[in-house]
């Protein structure tokens, strides 16, 4: 038997129609972006993270001769996040991603291992974050959670 499943998501035409806390955030993803250190790749993704207390967290992109070394924009931000306040809720996730010169307008949404990362801070603060993502200049796609990006996603509920 074949079976759907549905997932929402919504498209933001362009950046003049975020909110004024959005636009904070599209800013703060694209200026820290400039600090990826990609010289791999040359991808540069930057990512800017609203807590609860209305803090924002930011992150790019770390590489590493060692490739499995370097690690995402989000996870960088994530990670940083619950080192440092471990009871703060994340509410909003903005990622910005594409080549360093790069002028085209596809959004760049997170990879798989990111999506996972951010599904288990969602389990951990028992809340969900809206994801964002775009590219430098773009529409911009919007999930209420990481699992409208993540379907039949594994979490410690299995364990
Ligand atoms: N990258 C991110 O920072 N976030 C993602 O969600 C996708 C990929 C980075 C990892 C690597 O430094 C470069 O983009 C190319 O994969």
């Amino acid at each position: 038997m074949e079976k759907e499943i549905k997932i929402n998501f919504e498209v933001i035409p362009s950046y003049e129609q975020l909110s004024d806390i959005e636009k904070i955030l599209f800013d703060k993803a694209k200026s820290v972006r400039e600090n990826a250190y990609a010289p791999y790749s040359n991808f540069f993704v930057g990512c800017a993270l609203l807590l609860e207390n209305g803090e924002i967290i930011t992150g790019s992109n770390q590489e590493n001769a060692a490739y499995p070394s370097g690690l995402c924009a989000e996870r960088t931000a994530i990670f940083w996040t619950s080192a440092n306040y471990p009871n703060e809720k994340i509410k909003k996730i903005f990622v910005i991603g594409g080549p360093k010169d790069d002028l085209s307008s596809t959004p760049i949404p997170p990879c798989g291992g990111c999506r996972q990362s951010i599904l288990e801070y969602e389990a951990k603060q028992k809340d969900v974050i809206e994801i964002y993502f775009t590219s430098p200049k773009g529409e911009i796609i919007k999930t209420k959670s990481v699992r409208d990006l993540l379907p039949f996603s594994f979490d410690g509920t299995f364990l």
